[in-house]
């Protein structure tokens, strides 16, 4: 019987990091890992999911579910922080597992985090093609409905979805990048940062003198009888559904490797980006629900999609402009966004695929390109299953129930590890453990809970799954089994 708690030694995996085909260059500073997280974040979350917790679920009251949301993402972040400081190594939650909690963990969170990059990647790319639409009608073009939508959804004049056509169009292209290999710059990364910080301070300057006072009355709008519509049940549940907006700030971390002193700028990176990033999107989603009412974002609602261009240009006269401008610059910051996600994915299941856990054709790097070409095309596949098929607000709530569970094991494994390696150094040491992480946990905990049974019951299944193809494949092929 193999050992299914055997761990990965710390120095191999620094080891490891030295002898890849390329050793990274320490070259990040504080503030590059800030506009790094920044990069990541700003998506999706912000110009798609803030209106559609607002409508159906927690009205102009989502400013606390954001500050819910941020609450959690702050204590997990800081668990995180400790993590990346203690093995500065490219990676990611997966790794620092594998090293700290041993491989039967190491493997659930690796699986979880498919929730996390897949699906976040095509919840952005089903946001895109709603964006695009959007931008196309500008200039009296559309995409007809059931060529931009999934199955499940049905129009306002009863025509029902059939395929997202333009969500698996980006998602095809970002992968076609990715399998001809990009280095990551820091400057094409830096100038989109300021794009998509631009674009919401805009939103927020000239917007402000838009709100109505009375859209934000009742602020908290009377729960309707059921679980997670209006009150604050319908806030918990808006905070889980936020929390997509805060996902990436992890993606910091899988830079340790290239920060120029990871004990100093990794705590500053994640924090620091989680900071700016709050405070923007509750400043956002205010100004949001003052402009148009939340009860046009719900369900059918005239600004369930796209609902920032919406705003604009049914409330702002004369700002038709800026409606398009914004278009096209969150079509552009989503793409980045896409990017990151599957570039993660790629990462995560290379490293799973070398620890041996997933077959050799994760790892398979191409002859020229040196990418893994083979696993982008899977994971293309994979992918377009859910952007092409599945509404974007399911694939939402299972990217964010999905990345909350792995912040859960995270803030776990550090009062774990203070306990069983209380030695090894740690350049930066999570503050007042065990309470950050318990209240971490306790935040997260809620927001799953808040993210109702039907997500619950996805969670499960994912993993389910994940036992299944450990059990069946993983265990055995383990190259710490040989
Ligand atoms: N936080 C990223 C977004 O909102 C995933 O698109």
């Amino acid at each position: 019987m193999s050992d299914i708690f055997r761990k990965k030694s710390v120095s191999l995996l620094i080891d490891e990091s030295h002898s890849g085909e390329h050793t990274l260059k320490r070259s990040l500073g504080s503030l590059a890992l800030v506009a790094l997280g920044i990069g990541a974040i700003i998506g999706a979350g912000l110009f798609v999911r803030t209106a559609a917790a607002a409508g159906s679920h927690a009205g102009p009251a989502v400013i606390i579910s954001f500050l819910i949301a941020g609450l959690g993402c702050a204590f997990a972040g800081l668990c995180y922080a400790e993590f990346a400081a203690m093995i500065p190594v490219a990676g990611s939650a997966y790794t620092y597992s594998y090293a700290t909690l041993g491989e039967f963990v190491a493997w659930i969170i690796g699986w979880d985090l498919v929730l996390e990059y897949s699906l976040g990647a095509a919840t952005v790319a089903i946001a895109w093609s709603e964006y695009l639409n959007n931008l196309l009608g500008n200039f009296g073009m559309h995409i007809p409905y059931e060529y931009c939508h999934s199955p499940f959804q049905t129009g306002a004049d009863g025509v029902h979805g059939l395929i997202n056509l333009p969500a698996l169009f980006i998602l095809l292209i970002i992968s076609l990048v990715l399998m001809r290999g990009t280095q990551e710059s820091a400057v094409v990364n830096g100038i989109i940062v300021i794009i998509k910080v631009a674009i919401v301070l805009l939103f927020i300057a000239l917007g402000w003198k838009f709100i109505r006072p009375e859209n934000h009355v009742p602020f908290i709008p009377e729960n309707t009888g059921k679980f997670g519509e209006f009150g604050w049940t319908g806030i918990l549940k808006g905070a889980g559904i936020v929390f997509f907006a805060f996902i990436g700030f992890d993606a910091v971390s899988t830079a340790a490797q290239e920060a120029k002193e990871p004990q100093k700028g990794m705590p500053i990176g994640i924090l620091g980006s989680l900071v700016v990033c709050t405070f923007l999107y509750v400043v956002f989603s205010y100004v949001l629900t003052g402009v148009a009412n939340y009860k046009d974002f719900g369900v059918g609602g005239a600004g369930h999609e796209a609902s920032v261009a919406y705003a604009i240009t049914t409330y702002m006269p004369g700002y038709s402009w800026l409606s398009i401008m914004i278009t096209v610059a969150i079509l552009a910051g989503f793409s980045s966004v896409i990017l990151v996600m599957l570039l993660g994915q790629s990462r995560v299941f290379f490293s799973m695929s070398k620890d041996g856990l997933l077959p050799a054709v994760f790892s398979d790097l191409h002859p020229k390109f040196k990418t893994p070409f083979k696993s982008n095309a899977l994971l293309f596949l994979f992918v377009s299953v859910f952007a092409a098929f599945v509404p974007g607000d399911t694939v939402g709530d299972m990217t964010s129930i999905g990345t909350l569970f792995a912040f859960v094991l995270v803030c776990a494994g550090i009062i774990i590890m203070r306990n069983t390696d209380p030695d090894t150094p740690r350049p930066f040491k999570t503050p007042l453990v065990p309470f950050v992480p318990i209240l971490g946990i306790l935040v997260c905990a809620a927001m799953i809970y808040g993210l109702g049974k039907e997500n619950w019951i996805r969670l499960f299944v994912w993993l389910g799954i994940g036992l299944v193809v450990y059990f069946g494949y993983s265990v055995k092929n383990s190259k710490l089994n040989k």
